[in-house]
């Protein structure tokens, strides 16, 4: 029985080292050194190939090296193969240290100074109160309650939108396509820590933007697929939205003079908001496994419909 990885070689090297310390019976592939294909019976992957099934037609669970599953035909794959995503703590950790800090940022107004610092200019901008910004953030899951749970305690007013109803201490939760006006008309920094689906591609865009009081921030650490690129350099021109930052683009990387590149209001970082950490993400391969062979509910099992 083999696990095979098929994401960052670097990082594959400490899950090697990791699982031969903690499963030292578990035979451990890193792509493209597969050994006998029918000995792989899991697969942790970022981009399978194509004709997964083809090639290991023993194949009992795949599992995403990242927490979204975007990137994965869902509707390619046998319907009886169970996908999870990686639920770790790592990759919160790194979510929740990342929209603080652009969340932060667009606060006290980066954006303004970083292009001062430029001009050689310096003119200080009246400090607002944390109390009186208020953030919101679309997506309530694993990262999105956490990042919450963490600006509460800078004192922003905090608000939150989900499909279902949630209830998070410190943040007023909005629910359901009826609710989404109300809780942009009152969101001064928009964060986006959706999954990207077939209901949310496409949803930060120039209707949604019109939306929101004028001037408001932007913060998009979800996916490139949510964002209306073209309305968003729209609303920057009119000044419906003041300032943006995003971790993710379409595509990734932006092409060469891509205008988010230099728009002086944009703040761009190349995906890096977080990244399943080796150390804790093997402690929950390793559990999924277990629960696998019991025929437990897997941790971030994927539910097809929803398409995350
Ligand atoms: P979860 O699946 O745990 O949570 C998703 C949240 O979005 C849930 O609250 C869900 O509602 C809500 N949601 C989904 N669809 C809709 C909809 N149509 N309308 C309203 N709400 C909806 O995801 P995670 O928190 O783990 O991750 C979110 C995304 O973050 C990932 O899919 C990925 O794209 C991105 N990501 C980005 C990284 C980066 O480095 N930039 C790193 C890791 C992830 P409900 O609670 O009702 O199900
Ligand atoms: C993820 C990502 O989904 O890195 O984990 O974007």
């Amino acid at each position: 029985m083999a696990l095979l990885y098929k994401s960052d070689p670097a990082r594959g090297a400490e899950w090697k080292k990791i699982l031969a310390e903690k499963a030292p019976d578990l035979s451990f592939r890193i792509w493209p050194e597969i050994g006998d294909p029918s000995e792989i019976r899991y697969f942790v992957a970022w981009m399978p190939p194509d004709d997964l099934m083809e090639q290991f037609p023993n194949l009992e669970l795949l599992i995403s090296s990242g927490a979204g599953v975007d990137h994965l035909d869902l509707s390619k794959l046998p319907p009886g193969l169970p996908v999870a995503r990686m639920i770790e703590t790592g990759i919160v950790d790194g979510m929740v240290e990342y929209v603080s800090m652009a969340v932060l940022g667009l606060h006290r107004d980066l954006i303004d100074y970083a292009a001062q610092q430029r001009d050689e200019v310096w003119k200080q901008i009246r400090v607002r109160p944390a109390a009186t910004r208020r953030v919101g953030v679309l997506g309530l899951g694993m990262l999105g309650e956490a990042s919450c749970r963490m600006l509460t305690n800078f004192g922003f007013q905090v608000a939150g939108w989900s499909r279902s109803r949630r209830e998070i201490e410190g943040v007023t939760c909005f629910a359901g396509s009826e609710e989404l006006p109300e809780f942009l008309a009152r969101t001064d920094i928009l964060v986006c820590l959706l999954p990207l689906t077939d209901e949310t591609r496409g949803m930060l865009n120039a209707e949604l933007f019109a939306q929101l009081p004028k001037g408001a921030r932007l913060v998009n650490t979800g996916r490139g697929g949510h964002l209306d690129q073209d309305a968003l350099l729209a609303a920057l021109d009119s000044g419906q939205i003041s300032a943006a930052w995003l971790d993710v683009t379409t595509p990734e990387p932006l092409t060469k003079g891509h205008p988010l590149w230099s728009h002086p209001r944009v703040l761009v970082t190349p995906h890096i908001a977080s990244m399943t950490q080796p150390e804790t993400a093997v402690e929950v391969v390793l559990e999924n496994l277990r629960r696998h062979h019991a025929g437990e509910p897997l941790i971030g099992l994927v539910d097809r419909k929803r398409g995350y």
